[in-house]
């Protein structure tokens, strides 16, 4: 058995029975058609800053989040979570928000649902500090884990526009309801999302995201994992079909 069929039996948690597919469907929509970072709704002051960021280099970029108080979260955060993994990274994995782990520690999924995480990247032959940068819409923890506030995304959405454009990654893995929803600014269903390609503008670029499964929920719905592994073959696909694509798997 090749290595990267045993990573993803590992993860699926399943056996030598299981056939795996071959390739994903590579649909089209234009579900995804989004908006320019730094263009949406915005007050006199808060456009100052949202141009600010929207030339910002990574340290800067950063650096204000670190000491963000755009929000009332700065007030119940412990700390702002801006991401990890590399900036060059080739794939960009956007999550929904810190939770209380990741608020203690400063890092995106480093719970129960970021070793799933791990396990999911790593089928493909992804290492979360090699190959991706993992972020969140939200940079700072809602409190009791509620669903982020959408004054709270407003405030933190030009932090991952910027993210995005700094990164340049050939493909967006986008985890969740929330995140898809987020990043994709539609109110479209995950089931409906899933499972297609669609594209986010960054400044002059399309990218394309993929949408999958939040790992969470697949702890809490194991069966759902073979849709999520489509998903991510879906992503393997793009990245490979990439010029200068890292080797997968
Ligand atoms: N869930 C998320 O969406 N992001 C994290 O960083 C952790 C859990």
């Amino acid at each position: 058995m090749d290595e990267s069929r045993r990573r993803a039996w590992d993860w699926l948690e399943i056996g030598p029975a299981w056939i795996p597919r071959t390739g994903a469907p590579e649909l089209e929509t234009d579900a995804g058609a989004r908006h320019v970072p730094g263009a949406t709704g915005a007050g006199a002051q808060d456009a100052a800053g949202v141009a600010d960021i929207a030339v910002m280099n990574w340290e800067s970029l950063r650096a204000e989040v670190t000491a963000c108080q755009r929000c009332a979260l700065a007030g119940t955060r412990t700390q702002t979570v801006f991401g990890v993994g590399s900036p060059q990274a080739r794939c960009l994995v956007v999550g929904e928000a810190p939770g209380a782990e990741e608020d203690r520690r400063g890092e995106p999924f480093v719970g129960r649902a970021g070793q799933l995480l791990d396990r999911m990247l790593a089928a493909i032959g992804c290492s979360r500090e090699r190959d991706v940068f993992i972020a969140n819409v939200l940079k700072c923890r809602p409190p009791g884990n509620r669903d982020p506030l959408p004054a709270e995304v407003a405030a933190c959405q030009h932090f991952l526009a910027r993210q995005v454009e700094l990164v340049a990654p050939a493909v967006i893995v986008v985890l969740g309801r929330f995140a898809a929803q987020s990043v994709l600014e539609t109110d479209a269903s995950i089931a409906s999302l899933r499972g297609q390609r669609h594209s986010y503008r960054a400044g002059s670029a399309q990218i394309p995201v993929v949408v999958t499964y939040h790992p969470a929920y697949l702890l809490r719905n194991p069966l759902d994992k073979g849709k999520a592994w489509r998903d991510l073959c879906l992503a393997a696909e793009l990245l490979r079909a990439t010029p200068g694509a890292m080797p997968l798997g």
